[in-house]
Order: C-alpha cells, then structure tokens, then sequence
C-alpha cells in the first residue's frame, strides 16, 4: 500500500514537472518559429541553426509530454484514460482544462505529422496547418494555469508570465475564474512589456 501511494505521487510530480517543462520548451519553439518566419538574423548566427533549433526543441516538446501524458494516465489518483488524455473534452475529470490540454497536443501532433509528410502535402497547405502552433500555445497555457497544482506558486506565476512576454508583441488571451491570480499574471507580463486581454468566465463557467 505504503509503496503504491510513492508512486503514485511520483507520478504526480513527473506530471507537473514535465509540463512545466513542456510548456517553457513550446514557448522557446514558438519563439525560434516566429524568428524563422519574420526572417530575422544576425552576423555570425547562420539561418540553418534557427531552424535546426526550432525543430529538436519541439520535438523535445513531444518527448516531454509523452512523459506528462503517460505519467498522468498511469496515476490512478485522477480518472484519465488514454483516449479521454488525447480526444478534448471526453474526461469526466476536469473536463474543460484537461479537454484544452488535449486540444493543444492534438495541434502539437497535426504539426508534427504534416512535417513529416510535408514533401508529399506540399508548403503551402504545410505551412497552413503550421499556424497551429500559434493556437497550441495559448491554449497550453490556459490548461496549464486551469489544472495546475502549482499556479498559484510565485515561481509559476512568474515563469506563465515569462512565456507570455516571450512571445514579444503578441497578444495573449488571459483566462481565469480566480481574479487575484490573474491580475499577478498580467502584471508580470504588463511589467516586462507584455500585453494580455483578460477573458472573464461568468461564474463557475470555468471550473
Ligand atoms: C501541449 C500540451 C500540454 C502542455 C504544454 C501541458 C502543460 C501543463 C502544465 C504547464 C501544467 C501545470 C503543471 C503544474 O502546475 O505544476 C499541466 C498540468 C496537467 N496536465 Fe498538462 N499539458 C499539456 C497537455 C496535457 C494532456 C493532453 C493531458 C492529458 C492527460 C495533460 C494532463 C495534465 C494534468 C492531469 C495536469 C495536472 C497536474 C497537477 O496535478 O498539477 N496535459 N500541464
């Protein structure tokens, strides 16, 4: 008994660290993705290393969530079956986050198989299906911050903040049903130069 709870909460804290992870390197991969499409470059750093970075950091993404998923199915603490982990919105535990958190790695997967099959698909309709990125993203985080254990931690609030500017000068959704936890959200990211639309939930809307 004694050694089923350590594993269990083992596995719970694979869980958390792995998405805490996945979601900093979804954030870096992004970042290195828009740098790559709006053509910036400097002397002395060669184009190729932009994109060779940008692909192993999102394929490292799909490693650590691998790990976040499987950890989270395997911990017989929260009800998640395989299917309901990667179909949105069929878990009957925390149905709407988990069900944003299935959206997004089932954008990830989109992206992950057109590449591969993008000398078949040609670029165009590749690079339409690449724009899902910018919609994985934010809706990452909104999964992140929704079902969390650590959101309300200060070192959370500040690393969501950080991916939120990292982005530059695009905006993000903010959403929340806890008013004080987003107002330190913007305020971190207002603070770095970042700019948030908060969205309201009406109440309990986004339990
Ligand atoms: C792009 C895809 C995803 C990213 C970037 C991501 C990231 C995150 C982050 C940042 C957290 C908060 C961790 C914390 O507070 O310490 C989290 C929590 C969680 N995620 Fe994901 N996630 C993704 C997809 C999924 C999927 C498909 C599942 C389905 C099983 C899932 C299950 C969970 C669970 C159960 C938690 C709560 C862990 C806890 O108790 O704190 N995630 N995720």
């Amino acid at each position: 008994m004694t050694v089923l709870a350590i594993n269990s909460s083992t596995l719970w804290y694979l869980t958390r660290g792995t998405g805490v992870v996945s979601l900093l390197l979804l954030t870096a991969s992004v970042a290195l993705g828009v740098v790559g499409a709006v053509g910036w470059n400097r002397p002395g750093w060669p184009r190729f290393l932009t994109t060779g970075l940008h692909r192993n950091l999102s394929l490292l993404v799909l490693a650590f969530l691998a790990v976040h998923i499987g950890t989270a199915v395997a911990d017989s603490y929260a009800p998640i079956t395989l299917a309901q982990a990667v179909i949105p919105f069929t878990s009957s535990y925390r149905p709407i986050w988990l069900g944003l958190g299935a959206l997004a790695f089932d954008m990830l997967l989109a992206i992950l198989i057109t590449s591969l099959a993008r000398g078949w698909l040609g670029f165009r309709a590749w690079r339409t299906i690449h724009w899902l990125a910018y919609a994985s993203w934010p809706v990452a985080v909104v999964h992140g911050l929704g079902t969390g254990t650590d959101t309300g931690f200060t070192w959370m609030i500040a690393l969501t903040g950080a991916c939120v500017v990292a982005l530059g000068p695009h905006t993000a959704g903010l959403m929340s049903n806890n008013d004080a936890l987003a107002a330190a959200i913007e305020g971190r990211g207002t603070a770095a130069g970042g700019r948030q639309s908060p969205v309201y939930c009406v109440e309990n809307s986004c339990n």
